[in-house]
C-alpha cells in the first residue's frame, strides 16, 4: 500500500480538487490507478505526475469575467480598445439597453457585459447552430459542461489517429443533426468541440450546408472551459437571444439603446471573398440595405457603431462606405490583419469604425 497515495493526497500534490482527481481516474487518465479493496475510492501510484490537460488553465481564469467561448472569423478581440472608446454607458445615463445583431463570437458583447450593468440585452445571428450554442449555455449549462468534460477526457487520452477518427465522427454527427435542424445540447456540445479541435477555429460550410473544416493540430486543446461557460451563462440570463436576420432587432432598438453592428466584411479584393460564414451571402446590396437600416435607427435616436473593412486599403478611390454612410462619422483605425496572405501587400491595414455620435 506504500506505493499508492489517496485521492486527497494527489489532489493536494497536483493543486486540484479531489473531484478532478476522481475524474482523471474514472476516465482512465492515471495509469495503474486502482480501487481500494471493497471501496469505491481510488488509489494512485505514488510517483504519478499530474496528467497534462487544458483544464489547469480554467482554474486560473479571472473570476466572474465572461469571454468569447468560440473562436470566430472576424472576432473583434483586437479592436476592443478602439471600439471601447464609444461605449456610452458611463456618460450617457439614459442609455440602458444594448443590441448586437451580428453577434458572432461576441467579443464586444462580453467586453460590455464585464464592464457595465445593462438593463436589456438583444443579440442575434443568422447562424442557427451558433445561436443554439448561446441559448444552451444560458439555459442548460450544467448538461453542456458534463458533455464537454466527457468529450475532453476522451479526446485528450487518444493518440493522433484515434483523435482524427473521433473528430470525423463528431463532424458527421454534427452535420446529421444540422441537416435535420436538431438544435439541442448535443448540437451545442459538438459545435464547441469542433471549434476547439478544428483547423484554426473556422466555421465553414459547403454548398450543401455541411460543416467541412478539417481537424486542427492542437496538442492539448481546451474543450471544456467550465469557469468561462458558467460566467457566460450568468451574464446571459436576461438576454434576448434571437436566431434570424439583423433587421429583426428593429423593435428592440430605441432611443435608450447602444447598437454595435459587425456585419460580414466587404471583401477588399476579389480573391479575399471569405464572407460566407453561413449559407447566406452578404454582398454590396446587403451592405447598402444595412446602411439604410442604420439611418432609420439613427432617426429613432439610438447610438450606433458599425465596423467594416476599409476599401481604401486596396483602392484609394473606392468610396463605397464614405457614400453609404455620408451622414455618419467615419473613423479609420489600424487593424492587426493582413490585406491578403498570398499577396505582396503585407502589413497593417485600416478598418472602419462608423458612428452616429
Ligand atoms: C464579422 S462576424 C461578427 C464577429 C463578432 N463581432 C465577433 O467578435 O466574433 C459577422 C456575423 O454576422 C452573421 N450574419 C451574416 N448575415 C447575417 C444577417 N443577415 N443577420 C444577422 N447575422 C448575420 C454571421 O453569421 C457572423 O456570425
Amino acid at each position: 500500500m506504500d506505493d499508492y497515495i489517496s485521492v486527497q493526497t494527489a489532489a493536494k500534490k497536483w493543486k486540484v480538487t479531489p473531484r478532478w482527481v476522481n475524474d482523471y481516474c474514472n476516465n482512465g487518465r492515471i495509469p495503474g490507478a486502482k480501487r481500494w479493496e471493497g471501496k469505491k475510492d481510488w488509489l494512485i501510484p505514488k510517483n504519478t505526475k499530474k496528467p497534462v490537460d487544458a483544464r489547469t488553465k480554467i482554474a486560473k481564469a479571472k473570476s466572474g469575467e465572461a469571454k468569447p467561448f468560440l473562436k470566430w472569423a472576424g472576432g473583434k478581440g483586437q479592436l476592443l480598445t478602439e471600439i471601447g472608446k464609444y461605449y456610452p454607458f458611463a456618460e450617457k445615463k439614459h442609455i440602458k439597453k444594448y443590441a448586437e445583431p451580428f453577434v458572432g463570437g461576441g467579443a464586444v458583447l462580453f467586453d460590455i457585459l464585464n464592464k457595465h450593468t445593462i438593463d436589456e440585452v438583444y443579440i442575434s445571428d443568422i447562424n442557427a447552430e451558433l445561436i443554439n450554442t448561446y441559448t444552451t449555455i444560458r439555459d442548460n449549462s450544467d448538461e453542456l459542461i458534463s458533455r464537454l468534460k466527457a468529450m475532453e477526457s476522451d479526446y485528450l487520452a487518444k493518440d493522433a489517429d484515434l483523435r482524427k477518427e473521433t473528430y470525423l465522427a463528431a463532424r458527421a454527427r454534427f452535420n446529421a443533426l444540422k441537416r435535420d435542424s436538431v438544435r439541442n445540447t448535443e448540437t451545442a456540445a459538438l459545435m464547441i468541440f469542433l471549434n476547439r479541435t478544428c483547423f484554426n477555429g473556422l466555421y465553414r460550410v459547403n454548398k450543401a450546408g455541411d460543416y467541412n473544416v478539417p481537424m486542427g493540430a492542437y496538442k492539448n486543446p481546451q474543450i471544456c472551459n467550465e469557469n468561462n461557460l458558467l460566467n457566460v451563462s450568468k451574464k446571459l440570463q436576461n438576454a434576448n437571444i434571437v436566431c434570424g436576420d439583423y433587421k429583426d432587432s428593429a423593435n428592440f432598438i430605441d432611443d435608450k439603446t447602444f447598437v454595435y453592428f459587425d456585419p460580414p466584411y466587404r471583401p477588399l479584393t476579389k480573391t479575399s471573398n471569405f464572407t460566407s460564414y453561413t449559407e447566406h451571402l452578404f454582398d454590396d446590396n446587403k451592405q447598402l440595405e444595412l446602411a439604410s437600416f442604420v439611418q432609420n435607427l439613427d432617426n429613432k435616436g439610438a447610438l450606433i457603431v458599425i465596423s467594416n473593412s476599409d476599401p481604401k486599403n486596396a483602392d484609394e478611390n473606392d468610396n463605397f462606405f464614405d457614400n453609404a454612410y455620408s451622414k455618419q462619422n467615419i473613423h479609420r483605425v489600424a487593424a492587426n490583419r493582413m490585406i491578403n496572405r498570398n499577396s505582396d501587400a503585407r502589413g497593417k491595414i485600416n478598418e472602419l469604425l462608423i458612428a452616429n455620435f
